[in-house]
């Protein structure tokens, strides 16, 4: 693509804007970007139908909360979404742009099994991609996604399987940031299995390492990126889990190792934990730790899960599922400035 005199240099102010704002105080990134396999296994845990009219409704329903203007600086999107209208007429990317919220795009098409290594994955997308980035900006995208997966077990993840999922992180964000996309770089580390805390901080620290060498080598802007990685935890499975501290802890101690200070935002996933406490984590690192970067989040079913449950498909819920999405992202966006108290949780019940 070629740039004329000066046009890079705007270009590039806008990522940096863009980045900056997505990991601002008291706001997060809501990932609103489950493909229809996975948001159709979440209707079917409340008995409701997915149609593209079913997702449209829900999907609205959490963009037209007033809570997206206070505590959701950016939307990620699936294709679909990004495409839909209100019944009204108004596309939803209006709505979520009509709060200052950013909408952004899911580009990836998928973890899929990486040849000759058993039990590893390999994110696949990359075909088309700066033809698909470039109608995505048309249609209002300002950001992107890509999520990588590393599994871990006492064996896994090998060194190859990092480092060609590093490599594909790398080459896609070089390929938004020509486009005039922020990256939201994923190298989600899985929670699944029953590793203790000290084999995750182990393996998320190499997989960083060597997600940022790969950036580096493909000239991303880093001023213009997003990081999204998985916290520091125990597996699901882990006999003893480490504690709320010892998370925040170990999370900053890995992240100082390996993320530059150039990178404006780090927007965790939640990747399984509980709502309270992905909330609790993000507010420990927040309250108790100095960082160079935004500390916020990106979560999906973190953000979404009591909503989901609250609305069950019906319109006659929708008040009261914005009710509660309002209260989690309220409480996730005190998190971004070490105010939440378990207490606050109480009080919203009652
Ligand atoms: P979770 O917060 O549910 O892990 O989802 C975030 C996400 O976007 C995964 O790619």
């Amino acid at each position: 693509m070629g740039i004329a005199a000066g046009e890079g240099k705007t270009m590039s102010q806008e990522l940096v804007r863009t980045a900056q704002s997505m990991g601002a105080r008291s706001r997060g990134i809501l990932a609103a970007d489950e493909s229809t396999p996975t948001i159709t296994k979440r209707f079917a845990a409340i008995a409701t139908e997915s149609t593209a009219t079913s997702r449209r409704d829900y999907r609205e329903m959490l963009f037209r909360s007033a809570a997206l203007a206070e505590h959701i600086s950016g939307v990620i999107l699936y294709d679909e979404t990004l495409r839909q209208q209100s019944p009204d007429g108004t596309p939803l990317v209006e709505i979520i742009k009509s709060h200052g919220s950013i909408p952004g795009i899911k580009v990836d098409t998928g973890a899929k099994p990486l040849a000759a290594a058993e039990g590893e994955k390999i994110t696949e997308g990359l075909d088309g991609l700066r033809e698909r980035l470039n109608e995505y900006y048309a249609l209002g995208a300002r950001f992107a996604k890509w999520r990588a997966v590393i599994n871990i077990d006492s064996r896994l993840p090998t060194a190859h399987c990092v480092r060609v999922n590093a490599h594909a992180l790398a080459r896609y964000a070089a390929l938004c940031q020509e486009a005039g996309l922020v990256p939201i770089i994923e190298p989600e580390v899985m929670m699944e299995g029953d590793h203790d805390i000290e084999r995750c901080f182990e393996v998320t620290e190499f997989t960083l390492k060597t997600v940022f060498e790969e950036l580096q080598a493909h000239k991303i802007l880093l001023e213009g990126a997003v990081l999204k990685p998985n916290m520091v935890i125990s597996g699901l499975k882990c006999k003893v889990r480490a504690g709320v501290e010892e998370v925040a802890e170990m999370t900053v101690r890995c992240l100082k190792r390996t993320v530059p200070d150039a990178l404006p935002s780090i927007c965790f996933l939640s990747g399984g934990q509980s709502d309270v406490d992905a909330t609790a984590h993000l507010n420990a690192m927040n309250a108790g730790y100095e960082t160079p970067w935004n500390l916020s989040f990106s979560y999906g079913r973190a953000l979404q899960a009591a909503a989901l449950k609250a609305w069950h498909g019906k319109s006659e819920n929708f008040a009261v599922a914005q009710r509660v999405f309002a209260h989690r992202a309220c409480m996730n966006g005190l998190a971004t400035q070490g105010k939440w108290r378990p207490e606050l949780e109480q009080q919203a019940a009652e």
